[in-house]
């Protein structure tokens, strides 16, 4: 039988209804392979049906179970008990929503205003390069695509974009920066004129501190920071 640990998780709730904010802690034993998701539904058949998070895929590709588990920004779905009291050195967590945009409700965010800043870099291409008569597809070389494969793994969980430490509030984020920049590095983009005048606003890259907060906790091992180094020294 796996190991099993007596757990001791304090959410940060929040009751829009009441407009009221408290810490509420939760015992339980549990099993070393199971994951923050599967405590948080423990928690909602056993102790309280109230408390709301969210997940989707609940493996590790919808990025909608992002909370922050003492202070450090994560995906639920992919954290396991035994990594967690591993990685903390203790059997106690604080379960925290992320906070790059309002929390609707306990550990569930507004996440049509987390998109806005993703739908602000466009992550498509605006305008695709004209084919020479007779081409019918793009071809891209495997040279030019492993500049920037590495961030096509990106699932938009706003785990960095919680961990940056950038203080300007209009600063774009990780995630949505390093978005434009991949379609400036990619082949079919002709727009590149809108793309850079996001990049070096007000909101661009420059408000970046080139902490690495965001390479050291993203998920999906993204070295997200090496994105916006590029797009300050325009090397695209
Ligand atoms: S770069 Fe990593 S941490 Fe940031 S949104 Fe994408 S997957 Fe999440
Ligand atoms: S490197 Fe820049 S974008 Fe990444 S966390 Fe630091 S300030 Fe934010
Ligand atoms: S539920 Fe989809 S990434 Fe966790």
């Amino acid at each position: 039988m796996s190991q099993t640990y007596q757990l001791t998780l304090t959410v940060r709730r929040y009751d829009p209804d009441r407009d009221k904010r408290w810490d509420q802690t939760y015992e339980m034993e549990a099993g070393a392979i199971l994951r923050f998701v599967d405590l948080f539904r423990r928690i909602n058949v056993e102790q309280d049906a109230t408390l709301t998070w969210v997940s989707s895929c609940e493996h590790g590709q919808c990025g909608s179970c992002s909370v922050q588990v003492n202070g450090w920004p994560m995906l639920a779905c992919e954290l396991l008990v035994e990594h967690a009291v591993e990685l903390f050195g203790t059997t106690r967590f604080r379960i925290e929503p992320i906070t790059v945009a309002p929390v609707v409700r306990d550990l569930v965010v507004d996440w049509e205003q987390a998109y806005e800043r993703i739908h602000r870099a466009k992550p498509y291409v605006i305008k695709p390069v004209e084919l020479p008569p007779g081409v019918t597809e793009f071809q891209i070389s495997p040279k030019e695509i492993a500049r920037y494969e590495d961030a096509t793994r990106c699932i938009n969980c706003f785990c960095c974009a919680t961990a940056c430490i950038s203080t300007h509030r209009n600063f774009i984020g990780p995630n949505a920066a390093m978005a434009s920049v991949v379609r400036l590095m990619d082949v079919r983009e002709e727009e590149k004129d809108e793309r850079l005048g996001l990049l070096y606003s007000e909101e661009g890259v420059y408000r970046c501190h080139t902490s690495k907060a965001c390479t050291h906790v993203c998920p999906k091992k993204i070295d997200v920071a090496h994105f916006i180094a590029l797009a300050k020294e325009g090397n695209f």
